[in-house]
């Protein structure tokens, strides 16, 4: 029988839940960058945790940051760029709105 354990949290994907989507972030992988791949709406300039561009809402779950960032957040407020992820998250953010198209399906 598989139990979750703490202790494994660096070995499997966390759920990264949207507006949108759930999916899965790997281990090591970069927050920002697969909110980007998932075709998500986050800004970016610096991806360092200096300017606060791409800052989102966390609803739930829990992040850290290897270095203090210097960009001013708001309590509730995450850096995707440099963040740490350490449990499943539940971010206020939404898909990118694709202008005057359909997807396609018919
Ligand atoms: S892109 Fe600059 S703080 Fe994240």
């Amino acid at each position: 029988m598989e139990n979750s354990s703490p202790n494994k949290s660096s070995l499997h994907p966390f759920r990264i839940q949207t507006q949108d989507m759930a999916f899965d972030l790997l281990p090591g992988q970069n927050l920002l960058d697969a909110l980007e791949q998932t075709g998500h709406d986050v800004s970016y300039q610096c991806r360092h945790g200096y300017c606060g561009s791409c800052r989102v809402a966390l609803l739930s779950g829990r992040v850290d940051y290897a270095e203090p960032p210097l960009a001013f957040l708001h309590e509730g407020e995450i850096l995707p760029c440099c963040c740490r992820v350490r449990s499943d998250l539940v971010l206020k953010c939404g898909k990118k709105k694709t202008s005057g198209g359909s997807n396609g399906q018919a």
